[in-house]
């Protein structure tokens, strides 16, 4: 079967399930969750994003899902598919461009999560203190040569794993990979429980001190939600396209959900206990997962087992999401190149997407170096840029704008011909999802915003 002619589509509904709850938990869960939960106050940024995947995250996936069912279509045709005119044109584009700005900074952090996977291999940590863990992690993210040569890798990767077609690189991967990630993060959040003090750590991370809610606390929590759902950039109107027809988008979006939300639980409970065990400061940043848990690890015993399982899952996790975020990208250029006289099939969609990325790598590894000092725009480099116009502006527009298309663009019929009027607990989820498409969604993202300029 040639890859061209036929849809491209998963086989099996757990497939989809997986690939799109590998799409979610990434970086975002294991990385960005703990760092920015510890940037702002904890407990209070737990609740408040809590609330961000009930009211936000599960309608707009449900909402992604099924503008990706209903066309069949990527993120370039999939608005056009269903309304018949080229109106919402720009908001394909726009997926686009979020896409290549996320895949920039996201494959750079992927690269530095395969170097310490890596060091951990070599057990190249051995004996070192938190100290020498900033130590190391200053130097590495200073090294623009390494950074490049582990992004490139990720690159590569990624690149390979889309080379073949849907149902047998994502699926198959995603449906031994997820579950394998989970049974890890259990192993290591039980591991984690065990250390000397651990309740200091759980009581930051589940104790809410509503004091420490402010409008910042609330645009974080939003826009983390966004990013760690894969919402706003048409990745899960891309792996909605591939779903069976027959697949319920209620439960799949639910499932999703509350995997990803696990999953950044985990984290934090894999990661606090341990911040307050060796004295890290919570609101450390970036580097907290890279300086902080090595260093926990080799004061545990099986710490080179610990470390390699850590950074493995970390890798795996990574991965999954890239496959996601680089398939919107070539399933993008494909589509669009259809009807024109050279029309790009899948693997040169591959190439095209992984030398547009590997410029935006560049850049961001150099903002990161000293050689960078020119990629700062007011006071924060393009690898900050791009992570915060993405996360904060970018998806947040692109789902407020994906939420007004289902919600004043289809008409009712459709969209329950779509979602259903489902019995039991779904029947909530159905009732409550075109008012909150319709009203509370776009009439929040547009509060916080304006809260977030200082306007509101
Ligand atoms: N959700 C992923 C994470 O948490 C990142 C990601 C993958 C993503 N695909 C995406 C974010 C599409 C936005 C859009 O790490």
């Amino acid at each position: 079967m040639s890859t061209e002619k036929s849809n491209p589509s998963f086989t099996s509904k757990l497939g989809l399930i997986m690939a799109a709850a590998g799409s979610a938990v990434g970086l975002g869960n294991i990385w960005k969750f703990p760092y920015i939960a510890g940037e702002n106050g904890g407990g209070a940024f737990l609740i408040i994003y809590l609330i961000c995947v009930l009211v936000f995250g599960l309608p707009l996936l449900m909402t992604e899902f099924l503008i990706g069912k209903k066309s069949g279509k990527s993120a370039f045709g999939a608005f056009q598919a269903i309304r018949n005119n080229n109106r919402w044109q720009w908001l394909s584009w726009c997926c686009m461009l979020t896409a290549i700005i996320i895949m920039g900074f996201y494959f750079v952090v992927t690269g530095w999560c395969f170097h310490y996977a890596v060091a951990a291999i070599m057990h190249s940590f051995k004996g070192l203190d938190t100290t020498a863990f900033y130590a190391h992690f200053s130097h590495f993210v200073n090294n623009g040569g390494a950074m490049f040569g582990y992004s490139v890798l990720a690159v590569a990767l990624t690149a390979g794993v889309l080379w073949f077609d849907v149902n047998k690189g994502i699926e198959r991967l995603s449906k031994i990979l997820m579950p394998l990630l989970l049974l890890m993060m259990v192993l290591m959040a039980g591991r984690v429980l065990m250390l000397p003090d651990s309740n200091i750590g759980m009581k930051f991370f589940f104790q809410a001190d509503f004091s420490k809610i402010t409008p910042g606390v609330v645009l974080a929590a939003m826009g983390q939600c966004f990013f760690s759902l894969s919402i706003g950039m048409g990745a899960i109107i891309t792996y909605g396209a591939y779903m069976p027809k027959t697949q319920n988008i209620t439960a799949t979006a639910l499932q999703v959900v509350v995997l990803d939300t696990l999953v950044a639980v985990l984290a934090g409970i894999i990661i606090f206990p341990a911040v307050f065990a060796f004295g890290v400061d919570p609101s450390e940043g970036p580097e907290l997962v890279f300086v902080v848990l090595p260093g926990v690890f080799e004061q545990m015993s099986f710490s080179w087992l610990s470390s390699v399982l850590f950074f493995g899952l970390l890798c795996i996790a990574a991965v999954t999401s890239t496959i996601s975020l680089m398939e919107v990208a070539v399933a993008f250029i494909t589509e669009a190149s259809a009807t024109h006289k050279h029309p790009l099939n899948r693997h040169k969609a591959v190439l095209v997407v992984s030398a547009i990325v590997l410029v935006m790598v560049v850049f961001n590894v150099l903002s990161l170096t000293d050689k960078g000092t020119w990629l700062f725009f007011q006071g924060k480099s393009f690898f900050d840029w791009a992570d915060t116009i993405s996360a904060n502006i970018l998806m947040p527009v692109n789902a407020f704008a994906m939420a007004l298309f289902v919600g004043w663009w289809l008409n009712k019929n459709e969209v329950h011909h779509e979602i259903g009027k489902k019995s039991g607990w779904q029947h909530w989820i159905c009732a409550s999802y075109l008012p909150l498409v319709r009203y509370l969604i776009p009439l929040a993202i547009m509060a916080i915003f304006l809260n977030g300029l200082g306007i509101l």
